[in-house]
């Protein structure tokens, strides 16, 4: 796409993904760019998630290749744990802990994946739960919340 100037970020080239009889991912091909924001729409069923999960590597594909920021999408071992460190997932079903607080819930990845130190961790949570407008709902638990969204990305790391 013009503009975005760098090389992609994500590239998706022919990819498949059958779960037994149905073909869900489809000879999908797709670039995203730095910096893009890309909104995936379609029917439920259509496999939206899927491909979600794929390009996080939670989803084997049966052919094609993912690159992530030029680098093939790992099979196994620590280079694929590492992947995982640097892409987040908001999950349909939100799956927040429920017996920690929201700013918990948040910083709880900072401090066991990125080791980052709680007053890092703190920081860089109410930074963001400030940039979606509920830092006031930090010391809240999950249960005291409204009613959760059903959108789904993967998300840069926190
Ligand atoms: N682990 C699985 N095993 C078997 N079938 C699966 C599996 N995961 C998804 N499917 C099927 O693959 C298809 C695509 O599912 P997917 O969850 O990707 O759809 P979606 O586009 O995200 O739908 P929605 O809008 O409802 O979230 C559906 O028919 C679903 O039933
Ligand atoms: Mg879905």
């Amino acid at each position: 796409m013009v503009g975005w100037g760098m090389e992609p970020l994500v590239v998706v080239d022919h990819v498949n993904k059958h779960f037994g009889e149905l073909h869900v991912l489809k000879d999908i091909t797709t670039t995203i760019h730095r910096g893009e924001v890309v909104v995936i729409i379609g029917p439920s069923g259509s496999g939206k998630s899927t491909l979600c999960r794929a390009i996080n590597r939670l989803e084997t594909i049966d052919d094609g290749v993912i690159t992530i920021d030029g680098v093939p999408l790992p099979a196994e071992g620590p280079a694929l744990a590492k992947l995982r460190a640097d892409v987040g997932m908001v999950f349909q079903s939100f799956n927040l802990f429920a017996h920690k607080t929201i700013l918990e819930n948040v910083t709880l990845g900072q401090l066991k994946v990125r080791r980052r130190t709680r007053a890092v961790a703190n920081q860089r949570a109410m930074e963001l739960l400030d940039r979606v407008g509920v830092a006031d709902q930090a010391a809240k638990m999950p249960s005291q919340l409204s009613g959760a969204s059903s959108s789904e990305s993967p998300l840069p790391a926190l």
